[in-house]
């Protein structure tokens, strides 16, 4: 399990975090996390995984892997090829690549057949509450509503971070929350670590920063 608090900084599919900038990115969150001591994984497309991973040493996870075993499903990502690009863990669930409640259960279970870590997805409390019965090592609690605006969950509605927090370490105090959505600056940071979060999940308020590096130093110059 990695130290916390942890960043994790999603690459989703913008063209700044996409390819050759990718690279670029990761080795700029190397630095930033070894100059400041912080802990900071990456979740770059799977097509990226290998290269990326080739180059740093921070912990690399997958966006997304889908329920299904060897055989024939094209298209789709298959959770041992994942594995075998060398990565640390996988992203379930993401707002914006929804499973059914059989599939998370089927991923969770595939992580651990496959020591991975597991960072699950929620959009509230409710689904928090329920994303803890799979026991997972991560759950990351993200209102669709704020992400990508800016608008950062631990000042929007800090009330859901905290309430996530209390329900799901009332099923199992081993699992540790991140929160995400709108977060990019230290105050955000340091909020969503006050609610009782072990870290964040974020994406654009880095990757669409001038000088990401510096805008990764700012995210973590308060804690
Ligand atoms: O997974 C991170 C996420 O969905 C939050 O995105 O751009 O609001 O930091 P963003």
């Amino acid at each position: 399990m990695s130290k916390t608090p942890i960043i994790i900084l999603n690459y989703k599919t913008y063209v700044e975090s996409t390819g050759k900038n990718a690279v670029q990115l990761s080795k700029y969150v190397q630095e930033a996390s070894e100059e400041s001591g912080i802990n900071m994984a990456i979740a770059p497309q799977a097509v990226d995984l290998y290269p990326i991973i080739n180059e740093v040493d921070i912990p690399v996870y997958s966006q997304h892997m889908d329920a299904i075993t060897p055989g024939g499903h094209t298209g789709s990502t298959l959770p041992e090829a994942i594995k075998e690009t060398g990565v640390t863990g996988t992203l379930i669930n993401h707002s914006e690549q929804r499973l059914t409640i059989a599939d998370i259960d089927a991923v969770v279970e595939k992580t651990k057949d496959l020591e991975l870590t597991s960072v699950l997805c929620t959009n509230n409390v409710k689904t928090s509450a329920a994303a803890a019965s799979f026991n997972p090592d991560y759950i990351a609690i993200e209102p669709p509503e704020l992400i990508g605006t800016g608008i950062p969950v631990s000042q929007a509605n800090p009330e859901i971070v905290e309430n996530t927090v209390n329900e799901i370490h009332k099923i199992n105090k081993e699992i540790n929350v991140l929160c995400g959505a709108g977060i990019s600056t230290g105050e955000d940071m340091k909020a969503a670590l006050e609610l009782g979060s072990q870290g964040v999940l974020l994406a654009s308020g880095i990757i669409k920063a001038d000088d990401q590096k510096q805008a990764l130093l700012d995210l973590v110059s308060l804690i």
